[in-house]
């Protein structure tokens, strides 16, 4: 069976660019993102591990680490990192776990055998810090990710977790934000201060309140 959404994510130990993990110990307090790819070498993995590789600094922001899993071994990690350094242009500064035996793809459910069993797919988790998965997406194997989506869906996350909000469709950073329904009307204006709008009686919004 697949993860869903408030599973635990598996903890594991596996050997990576960076040395040995042991995924719980090394996520900590914070949050984190594992995401998967087919294989090293190929044309659209190296454009995504380069692209996650400039976008780190955002991930630091939010107190969020990050790795990448495919099923090969470290010494072919390790030469591939040279090629998407090179062509992309960036210094990866992440770890990308070793898998050759699928053992941390299968406790994650990365391999979609009626697509293939040969390799891991685009999968996505985010974790947070009570070490449950907040989100998963899986994309196929022939289109790169948006990693800005992954960051979006992370500044809401984050948003919801410490304010009784949600956020709308196509929402950014900065953006007024949905109050959920269980807040009363009555005690939107000591919650939400910066006011709000009463489009429906479920409905309401007001400004981001953390900025
Ligand atoms: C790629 O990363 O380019 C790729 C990998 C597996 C299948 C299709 C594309």
């Amino acid at each position: 069976m697949s993860l869903r959404l408030g599973d635990v994510a598996p903890d594991f130990t596996a050997e990576t660019t960076e040395g040995t993990i042991n995924f719980h110990e090394w996520l900590g307090n914070g949050w984190g993102v594992l995401f998967s790819h087919p294989a090293d070498f190929t044309p659209v993995c190296t454009t995504e591990l380069g692209a996650m590789s400039k976008l780190t600094p955002e991930f630091k922001k939010r107190n969020v680490k990050v790795a990448a899993l495919s099923a090969d071994p470290l010494d072919s990690h390790t030469k591939w990192v040279n090629d998407i350094n090179e062509t992309q242009n960036t210094t990866v500064n992440y770890p990308l776990i070793a898998d050759p035996e699928f053992k941390v793809a299968n406790l994650y459910g990365m391999v979609h055998p009626n697509v293939t069993d040969k390799f891991t797919v685009r999968s996505v988790f985010v974790i947070g810090p009570d070490k449950k998965v907040k989100l998963t997406i899986t994309y196929p194997a022939s289109t790169g990710r948006n990693f800005d989506e992954i960051l979006r869906v992370i500044d809401s996350l984050q948003l919801t977790a410490n304010y009784s909000v949600a956020t709308p469709a196509n929402w950014k950073n900065g953006e007024d934000v949905i109050i959920t329904t269980a807040v009363k009307d009555e005690d939107i204006p000591g919650k939400f201060p910066k006011g709000h709008k009463r489009i429906k009686p479920y409905l309401r919004t007001t400004p981001q309140p953390n900025l």
